[in-house]
């Protein structure tokens, strides 16, 4: 772990915010809860349209490294982390309990309504099957414009294949700390459109 990254997350969370442990959950379809390190946030959230108004979900928020991002830059509105993992989400939910605009939800996405959200993160979270069934939620739910960042090394794109109403904004590429000569991480920054 980088010691920027660790001395962000001491700086909002009062401890670190990696986890270098597999997921108890692979047999829903759940990967391990890798962190972002702070770099790629910055990165990817640097052009958002974020305002007074936006609500953001980080899905899957693991310990919490998109919220402690959050409120590190004094990002405008709110962020809700959702975590399928309960020690995870207790974890996350005890360190962010002092910041108002954070609020951390124990459970599957699936199981969460989407409506309100103005911003979603996805951080390679899950399965192919969950992530269709994810977004044909968010399709069904979604009472306004949503701006989606997903990031993931195991080819996330062919889920949003044949979804019309999804228009790509940008996109690219990370290679993270640790994981040189890996597969890289693709990103893709998607607006869904309501109409
Ligand atoms: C790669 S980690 C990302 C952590 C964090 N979002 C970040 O970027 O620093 C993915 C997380 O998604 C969680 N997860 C997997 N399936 C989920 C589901 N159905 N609902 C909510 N969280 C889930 C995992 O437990 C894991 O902590």
């Amino acid at each position: 772990m980088r010691d920027d990254d660790l001395q962000r997350d001491l700086a909002v969370a009062g401890s670190s915010l990696e986890r270098v442990e597999r997921t108890r959950h692979a047999d829903v379809g759940a990967h391990d809860p890798t962190a972002t390190p702070y770099a790629v946030l910055e990165d990817l959230f640097g052009g958002l349209d974020l305002g007074a108004g936006s609500h953001l979900l980080d899905v899957g928020c693991g310990a919490g490294r998109v919220l402690a991002y959050f409120v590190g830059a004094a990002l405008p509105g709110r962020v809700t982390g959702v975590e399928l993992d309960p020690a995870l989400a207790a974890q996350a939910a005890a360190w962010s309990a002092r910041y108002p605009n954070v609020r951390v939800v124990e459970g599957s996405v699936l199981d969460l309504p989407l409506a309100g959200y103005t911003h979603v993160y996805l951080f390679n979270p899950f399965d192919t099957p969950v992530l269709t069934a994810f977004l044909d939620k968010l399709e069904c739910e979604a009472v306004g414009p949503v701006t989606l960042v997903h990031m993931s090394d195991n080819g996330e794109w062919p889920a949003y294949v044949g979804r019309a109403r999804w228009a790509t904004l940008r996109e690219g590429t990370f290679e993270l700390p640790g994981e040189e000569g890996d597969c890289p991480q693709h990103f893709t920054i998607r607006r869904l459109d309501i109409t």
